[in-house]
């Protein structure tokens, strides 16, 4: 089932996410075939519960359409549940542009750390733990991120956040063009 996707402004995304138990596997294996089929609808590379409004621990990504551009995405598909990151500081933080469903027709430069190690369980509850660098790394900060109640523009210079100011109030309000289904504060 294809979910709305909540806006930037909706007080959802501010909240801090809590761990899913295992005896809510077979509820939260429904939402995750959701939360595929919502991110796959919408075009996106990573979706967080906060996002369609569920504020627990639960992320589904899927990087493989940006694998011609970053080969560590070929075959990233991960469902991530009760996740924990590790960032590991051998490398320095990069910038690079990035962007979020929640946020509709906009793109920001980001910095973000290059080299994470991630815990997580599967949507089968199985217990993994691996590394992650470059763009795979940045994706998963990102919806890291959403389980913390923030969101990318939090991460920006605050020159930049003040010149797209009009556009994050147009979002709020739904004043957005993209070819998915939304919610907004207030609807
Ligand atoms: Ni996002």
């Amino acid at each position: 089932m294809i979910l709305p996707i909540y806006l930037y402004g909706h007080p959802v995304l501010r909240k801090k996410c809590e761990d899913v138990k295992a005896e809510e596997k077979e509820e939260i294996k429904s939402l995750v075939a959701d939360m595929f089929e919502t991110m796959y609808n919408s075009e996106g590379v990573g979706l967080a519960a906060p996002q369609i409004g569920k504020t627990i621990n639960v992320i589904v990504i899927d990087g493989d359409v940006l694998g011609d551009k970053f080969p560590e995405c070929k075959d990233l598909k991960l469902t991530l549940i009760n996740p924990r990151l590790t960032v590991i500081t051998d490398r320095d933080p990069v910038t690079r542009e990035e962007g979020c469903l929640s946020l509709p027709g906009l793109s920001e430069n980001v910095k973000r750390h290059e080299h994470i190690r991630l815990e997580w369980l599967d949507e089968d509850f199985n217990p993994h733990e691996k590394e992650f660098s470059d763009f795979a790394s940045r994706i998963i900060q990102h919806e890291m991120d959403h389980l913390e109640g923030a969101v990318y523009t939090d991460r920006i210079a605050p020159i930049r956040k003040q010149l797209i100011k009009s556009k994050l109030n147009n979002i709020s309000k739904g004043k957005v063009d993209c070819d998915y289904k939304v919610k907004f504060l207030n609807k």
